[in-house]
């Protein structure tokens, strides 16, 4: 993935994955986890119900669900075997977070600002829609994101989340046990 969009938040960025996906694939059809939060725009609320998120959800603002192994594999073999193009939401997973590196799709974080992450290919639809942001990768928030990245790395925010988060997850399946 080479290319980015800089936008101004999640909701933002969401909605131009999807844009991209439907110029891409040619379809309009979109499937999301239920309940799942993606953003708060009439498009992301009707693709996700997000009216129900006080209750238990699979990833999303009223808490998070480790995915079985092997599942996101799995999906994306389904959605690319239909045509479909498979948006990774990573507002809340991003940049570590989980201990693990990941393919970002997209981020925020306490400045306003967003990113859509995607291959030459799929952007390349975007040369027959018109497309802008005012304010979008403007410098203020840039140098914010910037200096962000910065302190992850130099203070091994991502290794810091894999053991804290193992060993949380350790406890909590010892709790289960008993
Ligand atoms: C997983 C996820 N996606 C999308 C959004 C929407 O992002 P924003 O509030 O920047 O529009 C959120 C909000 O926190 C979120 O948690």
């Amino acid at each position: 993935m080479q290319v980015v969009y800089f936008v101004n938040s999640g909701t933002e960025a969401n909605e131009l994955a999807m844009l991209m996906a439907r110029l891409h694939s040619g379809n309009l059809g979109m499937i999301a986890l239920r309940n799942a939060c993606h953003g708060g725009s009439s498009n992301q609320i009707g693709l996700t119900a997000l009216n129900k998120w006080k209750y238990p959800i699979p990833q999303g603002v009223g808490g998070a669900v480790e995915l079985a192994p092997g599942y996101l594999k799995h999906v994306y073999d389904i959605v690319r075997k239909a045509g479909g193009v498979f948006i990774a939401d990573e507002v809340q997973t991003g940049f570590g977070r989980t201990g693990f590196a990941t393919g970002a799709f997209r981020h925020k974080g306490g400045l306003p600002l967003g990113v859509v992450v995607t291959t030459p290919e799929i952007a390349s639809v975007m040369a027959q829609k018109i497309q802008f942001n005012t304010f979008g990768g403007n410098p203020v928030c840039s140098a914010g994101g910037l200096a962000v990245l910065r302190v992850i790395d130099k203070e091994k925010h991502q290794a810091h989340c894999a053991d804290v988060g193992s060993h949380l997850i350790g406890c909590l399946r010892a709790l289960q046990e008993t």
